[in-house]
């Protein structure tokens, strides 16, 4: 199974499909993250306040995988947003993954109610890290609208990727569009809602028509959207299933009954970047 990439505005691509360990116990991370790479995953997703980042490093270096076949992204800590700890956290970031480059950084959360209403300063840490060379790109998470035009404004700084919750209960279109507007490209979270949309009938029909599971119908939904996903599972059949969804697609009538679905913000599962504050301990 090939793997399709993303061009992003920036000269680079991406695998549109990846792997990610969000609540993947980080004394477990080392043999999941190998397993997903031994399936055929390429493209890691983690972040710092997931604690499992050197998890994912040792699974990249056992694999004896070449850096260029490999596309890593890790994101900053809600308690890092000052300059400062932004930058001592980075460095910590490629110590953990034991990379001298990492493929994309992102800030975990805008945080609007916290550090003064302040992104702006933690994105302008972020572009050193693209000046100097040790992230190739740089990108965002949970950006609203109104943050993303903040920042690209005030630092004319573009964020490669904006990425946010997505699944079939929750389009998030307005975002989506506005991520478009700029030339950012979207990564969508939760892409099967944690596994609550596996047994909704309208895409366990749309499964049983095409001799395929809920949950490859729910990722081909998204890339057939153009949107970039990395599904979490810790059991290696579902990560065989999660893998193989280019072999296949939906009809556009299959297509609009998914996207149907959407609850708009009663259909989110996480929490709204609006009001979202926490800080871990
Ligand atoms: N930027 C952000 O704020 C943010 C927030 C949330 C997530 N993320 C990223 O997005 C990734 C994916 O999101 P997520 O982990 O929240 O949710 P998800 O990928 O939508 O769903 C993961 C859940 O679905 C189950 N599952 C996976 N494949 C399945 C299959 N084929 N059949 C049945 N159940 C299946 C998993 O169970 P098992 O593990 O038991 O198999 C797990 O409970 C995260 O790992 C993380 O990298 C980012």
């Amino acid at each position: 199974m090939t793997v399709p990439t993303i061009a992003l505005n920036n000269q680079t691509t991406i695998p549109q499909l990846g792997f990610g360990v969000f609540q993947v116990p980080p004394e477990e991370t080392a043999e999941v993250t190998g397993q997903a790479l031994e399936v055929g995953y390429r493209h890691i997703d983690t972040a710092q306040m997931y604690g499992n980042e050197a998890g994912v490093g040792e699974a990249l270096r056992s694999s004896g995988l070449p850096r260029e076949d490999l596309y890593v992204t890790s994101k900053l800590n809600n308690g890092f947003h000052e300059p400062d700890d932004a930058r001592r956290s980075f460095d910590e970031t490629l110590t953990r993954l034991g990379l001298d480059r990492i493929d994309l950084f992102l800030i975990h959360w805008p945080l609007p109610t916290r550090y003064g209403g302040d992104f702006v300063s933690t994105w302008r840490a972020l572009a050193e890290f693209v000046e100097d060379g040790r992230a190739t790109s740089i990108g965002v998470s949970n950006f609203q609208p109104d943050h993303l035009d903040r920042i690209v404004d005030e630092t004319g700084v573009v964020p490669a990727v904006n990425q946010i919750e997505v699944h079939p209960y929750f389009g998030n279109e307005a975002v989506r569009a506005a991520s478009a507007k700029l030339g950012i490209a979207v990564e969508a979270w939760s892409p099967i809602a944690q596994g609550a949309v596996l047994d909704d009938e309208v895409i366990t029909g749309i499964a049983a028509a095409h001799g395929r599971t809920p949950s490859q119908v729910t990722l081909r939904w998204h890339v057939q959207r153009g949107d970039i996903v990395f599904p979490k599972t810790t059991h290696v059949e579902r990560m065989r299933e999660n893998f193989e969804i280019f072999d296949f697609s939906l009809t556009a009538d299959e297509m609009a009954a998914i996207t149907a679905l959407d609850r708009g913000e009663d259909g989110r599962r996480g929490p709204n970047p609006d009001t979202m504050d926490w800080i871990p301990e």
